[in-house]
C-alpha cells in the first residue's frame, strides 16, 4: 500500500475577497457606431471588438451596445470561439448583421426594442459560503472519498471554521456544450445547480477535491462540474476574481501503485489552477480495493486533518 502525503507549498493563510486578481486586459477597436433618433429619443448603438489573442489564440469577442444617454439599454455579445467549423457563420459578421437589425428595430418601434431587448439581472438564490467546501466525486456517498471528506470537515469545525460538502453525482449538472457562450458574460447558458457550485467555491478559503480513480481518470458527475466551471474560469478572465485560495487532491485507487493516479492528479490540479487555486498538496491512497475500508489505515485521519488543518490557518477567534 502507497500513502502518498505531497507537499507542494507549506504556506498557509487566509485568501481575502478584497485581493482579485488582475483582470487580463484586451486589445479593443471600435468597429462602428451611430446616432438614432427615435420616439423623441436619442439612442447611440455602438459595436466593439476585444481581441483576447494574449490568452486564446484568434478569440476575438464582439460586444452590441445601445445606449441612451448613461443608460445602457441592450447588449449583444458573441466571440469567435462560439462556432464550430461547420457552421457557416463568422463572430464579426454576425454582429455586423446584429447591429443593423437593431438599428432597424429602433427606428421603427423603439418602445416594442426596449420591451424585447432591455437588461434583466438574472435571479441566482444566494450560494452558502464557507471556508471549506470539499467537492466529493465519488458516486458513492458512504464510501472511501465520502470518509476522506467527513474527516475534512471535522478538521474545519476543530479550527472553528465553517464547511460543506458537494456531490456533483446528485445533483443537477448539465454537461458542458462548448458553446464558448461563457466568453461573451462570464456566465453559462444552463442555470442549473452549477451556479450555487461556483458560488460556493469563490467563497471558500480551501477548496479540497476528494475523487477515486475511474478508468484512470475522475468520474463523470465530477468531471461534469470541472468541465462546467470553465464558465467560472471566463469570468475570471474577464472580470478578475479573488486570489489566495488554497486547493488540495485527495484520490483514492483500487489497485496499487502511484501510477494509478497519473491522470486523475493532473485532471484536478488543470481544474484548480484555471480557477486560480494554489493546488498546494496531495493525498494519495492506492490498493484500496484490498484494503476494503480506509479507515483501518493507521494515522490516515490525522494526516488528513492535520493537512487540512495547515490551509485553513490558525483557529478563528469567536466574534466579540
Ligand atoms: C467504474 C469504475 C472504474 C474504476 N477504475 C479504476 C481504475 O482505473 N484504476 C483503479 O486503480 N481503480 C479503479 N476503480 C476502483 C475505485 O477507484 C475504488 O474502488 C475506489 O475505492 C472507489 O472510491 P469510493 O470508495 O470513494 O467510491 C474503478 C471503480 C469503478 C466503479
Amino acid at each position: 500500500m502507497l500513502l502518498c502525503l505531497k507537499n507542494i507549498s507549506l504556506n498557509a493563510g487566509f485568501f481575502s475577497s478584497a485581493i482579485r486578481v488582475p483582470v487580463m486586459e484586451p486589445i479593443r477597436y471600435l468597429i462602428r457606431t451611430s446616432d438614432i433618433s427615435a420616439g423623441g429619443t436619442r439612442y447611440t448603438l455602438a459595436l466593439q471588438s476585444e481581441d483576447f489573442s494574449a490568452m486564446y489564440p484568434g478569440m476575438v469577442r464582439f460586444t452590441l451596445m445601445v445606449t441612451d444617454g448613461e443608460r445602457m439599454i441592450a447588449v449583444f455579445r458573441t466571440n469567435s470561439f462560439e462556432y464550430s467549423p461547420l457552421v457557416p457563420l463568422a463572430a464579426e459578421k454576425v454582429a455586423l448583421q446584429k447591429a443593423e437589425e437593431w438599428e432597424r428595430e429602433i427606428r421603427n418601434n423603439p418602445l416594442v426594442f426596449m420591451h424585447n431587448y432591455q437588461q434583466k439581472s438574472p435571479v441566482h438564490p444566494a450560494a452558502s459560503e464557507s471556508d471549506l467546501v470539499v467537492i466529493q466525486g465519488s458516486p458513492r456517498a458512504d464510501g472511501n472519498c465520502s470518509i476522506l471528506a467527513s474527516w475534512a470537515v471535522d478538521a474545519a469545525h476543530e479550527r472553528g471554521r465553517t464547511a460543506q460538502v458537494i456531490y456533483p453525482h446528485d445533483m443537477d449538472i448539465r454537461c458542458c456544450i462548448g458553446c464558448y457562450q461563457c466568453y461573451n458574460t462570464g456566465s453559462c447558458v444552463f442555470d442549473d445547480d452549477m451556479t450555487g457550485i461556483i458560488g460556493a467555491i469563490k467563497g471558500s478559503s480551501l477548496l479540497v477535491v476528494c475523487s477515486p480513480v475511474y478508468t484512470n481518470t475522475v468520474p463523470g458527475g465530477l468531471k461534469l462540474a470541472i468541465d462546467r466551471c470553465q464558465a467560472y474560469h471566463a469570468e475570471r478572465v474577464l472580470s478578475g476574481g479573488p486570489t489566495g485560495q488554497h486547493g488540495l487532491i485527495f484520490s483514492v485507487a483500487g489497485r496499487k501503485g502511484e501510477g494509478n493516479f497519473n491522470c486523475t492528479t493532473k485532471v484536478i490540479s488543470a481544474f484548480l489552477s484555471n480557477l486560480g487555486i494554489k493546488p498546494e498538496g496531495e493525498i494519495l491512497i492506492d490498493h484500496v480495493d484490498a484494503i476494503r475500508d480506509i479507515r483501518t489505515i493507521a494515522g490516515l485521519e490525522q494526516n488528513v486533518k492535520e493537512k487540512v488543518k495547515q490551509y485553513l490557518g490558525r483557529e478563528k477567534l469567536p466574534d466579540k
